[in-house]
């Protein structure tokens, strides 16, 4: 479900291009994102592995130009979507009536995909900021970081949300633009819920690793 702001008969062809936009820039996220748990993760098979990934991102400048990209993508999803998002009291009073009411699975989605993305929006703006204001990126770095208590928490909080939100924004996708038929909902949405605790299982051992490093 999603609230549009758009004066009636106004919305049309300009509220249709940035929901392209929308899904563009959602989609090049969850690809991001599926890459950047496979690229941190990579220090369970060894520190070298992370280390040698990270060399090349920074020997090739992806990390110094597509960083800042991704920070770019991350901010203007975050303005698009928002269109749809009330922040009046009133306003998402009405969405969680109507959320009970309809009583429909997708629906409770779009609410926690709204919620999750406030928190996603400064946790991962904070971390963004951290990581590429200390480049570069080392795999003792990063668990002297995690072993330091404080971002341990941090992304025991933000590792869940930033998964869920990726997993609701996959299904809807799919949904919204008719990649999946109505009636294949339901085996996409159980396909969907293993690959995200998939991915979150993936993180929290990730940070176990880290936990554990020998930082010389
Ligand atoms: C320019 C973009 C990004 C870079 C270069 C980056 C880099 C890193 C690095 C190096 C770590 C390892 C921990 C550390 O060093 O503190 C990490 C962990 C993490 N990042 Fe990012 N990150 C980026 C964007 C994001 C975004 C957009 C999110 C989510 C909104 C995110 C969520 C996380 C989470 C949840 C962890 C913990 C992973 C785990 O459980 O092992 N990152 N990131």
């Amino acid at each position: 479900m999603s609230i549009s702001y758009a004066p009636a008969g106004k919305s049309g062809k300009w509220d249709g291009v940035m929901d392209w936009f929308q899904m563009l820039s959602g989609a090049s996220l969850i690809l991001f994102m599926w890459c950047h748990m496979l690229l941190v993760s990579s220090v369970v098979i060894s520190p070298g592995v992370m280390n040698s990934i990270a060399e090349f991102f920074e020997s090739t400048g992806l990390a110094q130009v597509g960083g800042p990209l991704i920070f770019l993508v991350f901010l203007v999803h975050f303005v698009l979507a928002a269109r749809k998002i009330p922040f009046r009291f009133d306003g998402q009073k009405t969405v969680v009536q109507h959320a009970k009411m309809l009583n429909h699975g997708d629906t409770w989605m779009w609410v926690i995909q709204a919620v999750s993305a406030m928190i996603i929006l400064i946790m991962g703006s904070i971390h963004m900021w951290v990581v590429l204001t200390d480049l570069p990126i080392t795999a003792a770095k990063s668990a002297a970081r995690i072993q330091g208590g404080f971002w341990a928490a941090f992304y025991l909080v933000l590792l869940p949300l930033a998964e869920i939100h990726v997993g609701i924004g996959f299904y809807r996708i799919a949904v919204k633009w008719g990649f999946i038929k109505d009636r294949e909902r339901g085996k996409f949405k159980r396909g969907e819920n293993v690959l995200t605790l998939m991915f979150i299982t993936i993180g929290f051992i990730t940070l176990i690793r880290f936990m554990f490093l020998a930082i010389n």
